[in-house]
């Protein structure tokens, strides 16, 4: 039977997705408090885990590099000028010969439809690690972020116990959001997002995003809009990302110019109304367009906690993929 492959939140039902986020919270704790089980740190020993990068990356090559030392396995870093990853092979040629030697693939790539094409022909878990259109380990580590920021009143023992928050998104509608985004909505968090017009979520995300609600019983909320400040209103939490993803770099003065008014400062989220308590949040790397350094660098910044967190959501999707096939 062929394994299962971690490609989008979309994939996971609201219990899977808790449970990668609580097992991240608790790899986390144990290993900080040095008693991490031999278990833990046996579980790859023996097996390599191809990382397969056609785009940079220092959060996601690091962590998931860590990670795989962690569990006692051999990552394998393949760059763009190291493999032949859809150039000069084909993606089916290069998933299965990788597939036959490695236990994991890990791959960052442009399309989706790369990533995904990986997965239809390996024999072994294939992890995105970033795509154009999707980063399911940033929100499973963003995730973790705002479960420690905002640890539940209910006590509740199911789910993650974030439900009512409200995370509001300024900025461009890209991969980091369709999945945060998605997520949201299945663990009942808020989710409004100001793009400028024509950078909005295009229709077939939205559909996606939107879906994401069957079957949970309070789902969060979708909203979208123009106007920064109409995002921002009651919002826990102020989230965004660069403007021009890679890949986008010759729409760069295009984009500026759309995005003017965007910049997330302590001004806006006052003018917006955001709630007392507001946190920020950046999956880096950060470009000062988008966020005023007294932001980024304020009090209420999550944004280096939460890339850490990218360390035990890597460790954590390993473990539920690699090491427990997908039995999440
Ligand atoms: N947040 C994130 O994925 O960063 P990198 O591109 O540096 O991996
Ligand atoms: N949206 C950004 C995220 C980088 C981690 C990009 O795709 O470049």
């Amino acid at each position: 039977s062929s394994p299962r492959h971690l490609m989008s939140i979309s994939e996971l039902t609201p219990n899977e997705f808790t449970s990668l986020v609580r097992n991240a919270a608790t790899r986390k704790q144990a290993v900080k408090a040095g008693r991490a089980p031999t278990s833990l740190t046996t579980s790859l020993a023996g097996k390599t885990v191809a990382m397969m990068f056609s785009k940079r990356s220092t959060r996601t090559r690091v962590s998931t590099e860590a990670a795989v030392t962690m569990l006692g396995g051999h990552p394998m870093f393949l760059g763009k000028d190291d493999i032949q990853l859809g150039v000069n092979e084909s993606l089916y040629d290069t998933s299965v010969v990788i597939s036959s030697m490695t236990s994991c693939m890990v791959a960052r790539v442009g399309p989706h439809s790369d990533v995904a094409n990986l997965a239809k022909h390996s024999s072994v878990p294939v992890i995105n690690a970033l795509s154009d259109d999707f980063h399911p380990l940033q929100t499973i580590a963003d995730f973790l972020t705002i479960h420690e920021a905002f640890p539940s009143s209910k006590g509740s023992s199911s789910g993650l116990g974030l439900n009512g928050l409200k995370v509001a998104w300024v900025g461009d509608s890209n991969n980091v959001l369709f999945d945060l985004a998605t997520a949201c909505v299945k663990m009942g968090v808020d989710i409004a997002v100001a793009s400028p017009k024509g950078y909005g979520i295009p229709e077939p995300m939205r559909q996606l995003i939107t879906s994401a609600a069957k079957g949970v019983g309070s789902p969060g909320k979708l909203s979208e809009t123009t106007i920064p400040q109409d995002a921002i209103k009651d919002a826990d939490v102020l989230v965004t990302d660069t403007w021009i993803s890679m890949g986008q770099e010759s729409e760069k003065q295009k984009r500026l110019d759309a995005f003017a008014g965007y910049q997330i400062t302590n001004e806006l989220a006052k003018r917006g109304g955001a709630k007392e308590g507001w946190k920020f949040m950046h999956c880096l790397p950060r470009h000062a367009e988008e966020v005023a350094d007294e932001v980024f660098y304020g009090s209420r910044s999550l944004v280096f906690p939460e890339a850490e967190n990218r360390l035990w959501a890597a460790v954590s999707a390993l473990e539920g993929f690699v090491v427990n096939k997908g039995q999440l």
